[in-house]
């Protein structure tokens, strides 16, 4: 049986990692690292995800600001909601919950983010670092949770034969150039595949480390891995389940009862790299507001 990588368990330390380097900079500075996190509409899932990121905020002792506008916000209000906090002191990292609905294009509003409030790394300017191999880039928050699991696991990619099933901007992109960076985490050989990829298990199969990020439940089978293979499961599937009050429950990407068989270790839906997201914004506001807590006190002096 395979072990299990657990999100829960990194982030609860990186969680505490993260408050107490917090606190040290609040000490020093006098500045509290600030989040703000905008939604628009009422999606239930994207609700949770904020109501989420608000209350781990809290927990590191973070400020945080959710502000939610109707589902018929015109771009152009937004935008201009986005201009303030940009301009904002307390506020250091700031990002937009997506999707959002079709009268907004989501480009446009990435682009107004500034570079160095953008916490989620969505960006062209820091998708272009990234691209570029700038080892100091404000990285994807999903991705970079993902890089953390397998080093902080024992599972350094460096060497590795590595796959990325799905090409999302959001995690099989991004955490392919990740991996694919001369940096801690990265130096792997990596393969995407994706939708249109003929033989998908033949591919698979090469993979010492398989990330599966299609968002398509029970994808990744037993017969399409190498036995010894380390597994990340992206996948977050609602599908379902009578049994359940709910009526629904999370399913991954891979087939995790016949998977963990043959697998050397594998990450759990939920409980995985879902966690990890969140921790990972967090260590991306405290560092943006170390840059720029940084830089305005060099310009004052
Ligand atoms: N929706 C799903 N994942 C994400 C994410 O990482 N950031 C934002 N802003 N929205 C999302």
């Amino acid at each position: 049986m395979a072990k299990i990588i657990s999100g829960t368990e990194l982030s609860a330390v990186m969680r505490a990692e993260i408050g107490a380097e917090a606190q040290a900079f609040g000490a020093e500075t006098g500045v509290r690292p600030g989040l703000a996190v905008v939604l628009v509409g009422n999606d239930p899932a994207s609700q949770v995800y904020v109501r989420m990121k608000g209350k781990a905020c809290r927990e590191v002792g973070f400020h945080s600001e959710e502000i939610v506008l109707p589902e018929d916000t015109p771009e152009e209000e937004l935008l201009g909601v986005i201009d303030g906090l940009n301009a904002h002191p307390e506020i250091h990292g700031l990002l937009v919950q997506l999707p959002l609905p079709p009268q907004i294009d989501p480009q446009n509003v990435i682009l107004r983010i500034d570079p160095a409030k953008d916490v989620d790394g969505f960006h062209p300017i820091n998708v272009g670092r990234l691209a570029s191999g700038d080892r100091d880039v404000l990285a994807p928050a999903t991705p970079a949770g993902i890089i953390e699991l397998l080093v902080r696991n024992g599972y350094d990619p460096s060497g590795k034969r590595v796959v990325v099933v799905g090409r999302s901007n959001i995690v099989g992109k991004p955490v392919a150039l990740l991996l694919l960076r001369d940096a801690r985490g990265g130096n792997a050989t990596v393969t995407v595949a994706h939708s249109r990829t003929r033989d998908l298990g033949s591919v698979t199969r090469e993979a010492d480390i398989l990330v599966a990020a299609a968002g398509r439940p029970k994808l990744i089978t037993r017969d399409m891995v190498k036995p010894g293979v380390v597994v990340i499961d992206v996948g977050t599937n609602r599908v379902a389940d009578p049994t359940r009050e709910r009526g629904w429950r999370l399913v991954g990407d891979v087939d995790f009862e016949g998977v963990a068989e043959v697998a050397e270790a594998i990450t759990p839906v939920p409980g995985g790299v879902g966690p990890m997201t969140i921790t990972m914004l967090l260590r991306n506001t405290l560092e943006a507001a170390r840059r720029i807590e940084g830089a305005g006190a060099r310009a004052s002096r």
